[in-house]
C-alpha cells in the first residue's frame, strides 16, 4: 500500500468497511423500522485490535450504509465484545414503558485481578431511539460464570413455541443455552458441542435459527452456527461450521454423527458471521454477513486508513440433499440493482491452451458463468487487474474441485499463508459447473452450484479490474453462457 495515497481508493465498493481503523466481527444484526443495523467490533483509534467498542452503521437495502457514531464503549465491567440485538416487541424487559425498543446483549471482557486471565460476562443495553443512543442496564453484568475463561458472544432469540428468550453463548469447547423471560435473568438450560464437529480452535460467535428445508416441502430444521478459531498447524486457519438438528427451546440435538463437520464457506476468509434478527415475516429471509478475514493474518493485511471488511450480505436457505439438509448461500437480491451489463456470451468452445479474453473494467464485477468441462482437465476465469496480476477462479476436473488461486493477485507478501491456490470438492451433481462470482477491490466470492459451495477470499490487487480471460487446459471445454456485469 502506498501510504501517501492512503488506502481510500482501495476500498471495496460493495463490501462494508469501517470509516477508519480496526473492525472485526459483525454484531447486533437487527432489522427495525425499515433499517438494517450493522454494529461491529471496532477499535476506533487504531488499525490493530484493542479495547473493543461497537461501531454502528444502518442501511435500507443492505448495500448502501450510513455510518453512525459509536454505539457502545468500554466501562467498569470491561470492553465490549461480540453480541446481538433484538427488538423487545412486548417490553418483556420493562425498559420501554409498555412500548417496544432495541436491546443489545453482548460480552464484556476484563481481566481477572490475580491471574490476568480473561473474565468474560454478558451485559445488556437498551435503545429507545432505534439504536441512535444506548443506555447500559444498571444491573450489568446479567450473566457470568467464572469457571470458564472463554465465555462470550451471546446470541439471543425469542423462541415462539417456548414463549421465552433463548441465549446461545460460547463456553470454551461448547456452547451453552440459557433462557429468560425478560433478557435480565438467565437460567442455564443445556449445553452442546463437546466432541461434536470441529474443535480445531476455540468456539466463538454462535448463532441459532430455524429454516424451512426446500422451502418447507421437507419440514423445518434448526441450524447452529459456530465459528472455530483454527488449528495452528492447518493453513486453512479459521472458519465457520454449522450443525443441523432440532431445538425445542431447551436443548439442541444434532441430526448428524458427532464427527460430521459442515463448513459454511470453503474459502480462506469468512469468519465470525452472524444473521439478522427481526426480519419481517412477509420478507422471511435469513440474512447473513461475515467478517472477511482469516485469524492467521487478520492483523497484518495491508492497511493505512481502515482494516477489515464484511462479506456481501447473503441469504441462507436449507436444501435437502442425500446427506441431509445443507446450507445454500446467495448474495442478497438487492445486489442485482447495481448491475450494468458489460456483455453476454453463449455456446463458445474453449480450445485447450487458448484463452478467450474480454475487457472488463470496474471496481466491482459480477460474473455468472456456466461451463461444460468436457475433456478439459481444468477450466477457469482469470480476473486481471494489472500486467501479471490476476486472481483465478477455476475447476480442476480430475479432482472434482473448485479453486481460487490468489498467488499473483497483488500484495501477498504480508503473510506466508496468503499467496496460495486452495480448493474444495464440488458435489458431483454440480459438475455442470455454474459459477457466480463477485470480485470487488479487495475480495473474491464464488457461489458454485447456485450457492451450495461458497468460497470467499481476500485479495489486494494494485488497481481495479481490467480484464477477464476464460481458459481451458488439457482438453476443450464448452462455455455454455457467461454474463458479465459491472456493479456500480
Ligand atoms: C471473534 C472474537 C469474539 C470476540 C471478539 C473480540 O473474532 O474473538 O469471540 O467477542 O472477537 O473482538
Amino acid at each position: 500500500m502506498n501510504p501517501s495515497s492512503g488506502q481510500d481508493d482501495q476500498r471495496p465498493r460493495l463490501h462494508f468497511t469501517p470509516p477508519g481503523n480496526w473492525m472485526n466481527d459483525p454484531n447486533g444484526l437487527v432489522f427495525c423500522e425499515g433499517e438494517y443495523h450493522l454494529f461491529y467490533q471496532h477499535h476506533p483509534f487504531d488499525l490493530q485490535w484493542g479495547p473493543m467498542h461497537w461501531g454502528h452503521a444502518v442501511s435500507r437495502d443492505l448495500i448502501h450504509w450510513e455510518h453512525l457514531p459509536i454505539a457502545l464503549a468500554p466501562d467498569e465491567h470491561g470492553t465490549i465484545f461480540s453480541g446481538c440485538a433484538v427488538v423487545d416487541e412486548n417490553d418483556t424487559s420493562g425498559f420501554f414503558g409498555g412500548g417496544k425498543g432495541l436491546v443489545a446483549v453482548f460480552t464484556q471482557h476484563a481481566e481477572r485481578p490475580q491471574t490476568r486471565e480473561p473474565l468474560q460476562r454478558q451485559s445488556i443495553a437498551y435503545s429507545k431511539d432505534n439504536g441512535r443512543t444506548w443506555t447500559k442496564y444498571a444491573g450489568n453484568p446479567v450473566l457470568g460464570d467464572e469457571s470458564v475463561l472463554d465465555f462470550r458472544d451471546p446470541k439471543a432469540i425469542w423462541h415462539e413455541a417456548a414463549a421465552k428468550w433463548v441465549m446461545v453463548v460460547s463456553a470454551g469447547d461448547r456452547v451453552r443455552f440459557y433462557t429468560s423471560p425478560d433478557l435480565k435473568e438467565w437460567t442455564f438450560a443445556s449445553d452442546f458441542g463437546a466432541g461434536e464437529g470441529s474443535h480445531a480452535g476455540v468456539w466463538e460467535c454462535p448463532d441459532l435459527f430455524e429454516l424451512p428445508v426446500d422451502g418447507g416441502a421437507a419440514g423445518r430444521k434448526w441450524v447452529l452456527m459456530v465459528s472455530v478459531g483454527g488449528d495452528p498447524d492447518d493453513p486453512a486457519g479459521s472458519g465457520t461450521q454449522y450443525f443441523v438438528g432440532s431445538f425445542d427451546g431447551t436443548a439442541f440435538v444434532n441430526d448428524h454423527p458427532s464427527d460430521t463437520v459442515l463448513w459454511m464457506d470453503r474459502g480462506r476468509d469468512n469468519y465470525a458471521g452472524a444473521t439478522w434478527s427481526n426480519i419481517p415475516r412477509e420478507d422471511g429471509r435469513r440474512l447473513f454477513i461475515g467478517w472477511m478475514v482469516n485469524l492467521k493474518y487478520a492483523g497484518v493485511t495491508p492497511a493505512t486508513v481502515w482494516r477489515g471488511a464484511m462479506t456481501l450480505p447473503r441469504e441462507l436457505t436449507l436444501a435437502d440433499t442425500a446427506e441431509g439438509p445443507r446450507i445454500v448461500q446467495q448474495p442478497v437480491a438487492e445486489v442485482e440493482r447495481l448491475r450494468e451489463e458489460i456483455g453476454r456470451w453463449s455456446d463458445t468452445v474453449l480450445r485447450s491452451g487458448a484463452e478467450w479474453t474480454g475487457d472488463a473494467s470496474g471496481n466491482a464485477l459480477e460474473a455468472v458463468a456456466e461451463f461444460e468441462p468436457d475433456t478439459a482437465a481444468e477450466v477457469g476465469i482469470r480476473f486481471g487487474t494489472a500486467p501479471g496480476e490476476e486472481t483465478i477462479v477455476g475447476y480442476d476436473a480430475r479432482r472434482g474441485e473448485l479453486f481460487i488461486d490468489r498467488t499473483c493477485s497483488g500484495r501477498t507478501d504480508f503473510h506466508e499463508l496468503f499467496p496460495c491456490r486452495h480448493a474444495a470438492p464440488l458435489d458431483p451433481a454440480e459438475r455442470r459447473l455454474r459459477l457466480w462470482i463477485f470480485v470487488d477491490r479487495s475480495s473474491v466470492e464464488v457461489f458454485a452450484g447456485d450457492g451450495r459451495l461458497v468460497m470467499t477470499d481476500l485479495i489486494f490487487p494494485s488497481g481495479p479490474n481490467r480484464s477477464v480471460a476464460l481458459y481451458s487446459l488439457g482438453g476443450d471445454a464448452k462455455l455454455s453462457s457467461l454474463t458479465l456485469y459491472r456493479l456500480a
